[in-house]
């Protein structure tokens, strides 16, 4: 059997004792590209962190990033801490010093979760990590099991990529084909790599409240006025072209969504385009509040 494609959910589930050191590298430069393209927000979720101690729970957490940057910019509490629980089903990711509050916790998003979490969370957030979860029903039941965990009144954001080239494909014929090898590489595993556009209606059929979207662009390559974050840009989504095109030509040919020429050529004419013109890889983050 062929080796997973580097970054999708069968390569994490088969990461667990491997140096995952330069993907850490590829997801915080994901991370400042988001971050960036969001105007500095981590945080879309209006929840008050001044008043009382929150605690948050950061689903598929990685080495923590997302975590340990809110932690250091929210306001304290005038009593107690917040706290931070990260899961994650690689503790080859979690960081080797541990910092105050935060927990990191081995658990598939798949799995039934603690029963002590029901109703705990002040915010969950599930950002890059429900297309692990399978076909479109499979994150929908995650979203909704994730939704128990959200105590009353408590916010759950969501982070998904479109996976659809946004500009035309005049302008970036090659990032067309980077996410056209990503889709047939999901499909072809049962994974549904199109569902970010429906997960508003999910939360909003949920019964949640305050239901809202945003859609953020993180900018690559010549895009993006940062030239040093451009180019850690461009360096991040080609190590997801090449994993993705050497997958993409493995696949049978009703799942190939490229000639064998084209898929071979893909990275290196990919990296020309980036540099010389740029793309937009397309985010959604949708939040929503539980009723009390
Ligand atoms: C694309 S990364 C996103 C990391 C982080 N959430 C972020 O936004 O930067 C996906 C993360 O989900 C984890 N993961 C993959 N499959 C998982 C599963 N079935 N259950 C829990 N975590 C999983 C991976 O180990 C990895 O850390």
């Amino acid at each position: 059997m062929a080796s997973p494609v580097y970054s999708s959910p069968e390569w994490y589930l088969k990461a667990q004792d491997k140096d995952v050191s330069s993907d850490i590298g590829r997801l915080t430069i994901y991370h400042l590209g988001f971050k960036q393209a969001a105007g500095g927000t981590l945080l879309f979720a209006p929840l008050e962190f001044s008043s009382a101690p929150r605690a948050v729970l950061d689903v598929g957490t990685a080495d923590g990033l997302w975590m340990r940057e809110v932690q250091s910019t929210i306001p304290a509490p005038p009593e107690g801490d917040h706290t931070f629980i990260g899961t994650d089903i690689n503790t080859s990711f979690f960081p080797s010093t541990s910092m105050k509050n935060i927990t990191y916790v081995k658990q598939d998003i798949k799995d039934p979760t603690p029963e002590v979490w029901n109703h705990a969370f002040d915010l969950v957030n599930l950002r890059m990590i429900l297309i692990a979860a399978g076909s479109g029903v499979a994150q929908r039941a995650v979203v909704n099991e994730h939704i128990k965990l959200v105590k009353p009144g408590g916010w759950i954001q969501i982070g998904d990529c479109d996976r659809v080239c946004p500009t035309s494909e005049a302008e970036n014929p090659r990032y067309h084909d980077m996410f056209a090898c990503i889709r047939a590489v999901c499909q072809s595993s049962g994974l549904d790599p199109l569902e970010a556009p429906k997960m508003k209606s999910w939360l909003e059929e949920a019964g949640l409240e305050q239901v809202q979207e945003r859609t953020a662009m993180r900018a690559v390559g010549k895009r993006n006025a940062d030239e040093e974050l451009g180019k850690l840009g461009i360096g991040a989504d080609l190590m997801i072209a090449k994993g993705f095109a050497a997958g993409a030509k493995g696949l049978s040919p009703s799942f190939k969504p490229l000639p064998d020429e084209r898929l071979d050529s893909l990275v290196q004419e990919l990296e020309t385009e980036l540099t010389e013109t740029g793309a937009y890889f397309p985010m959604r983050f949708i939040w929503a509040r539980k009723p009390f």
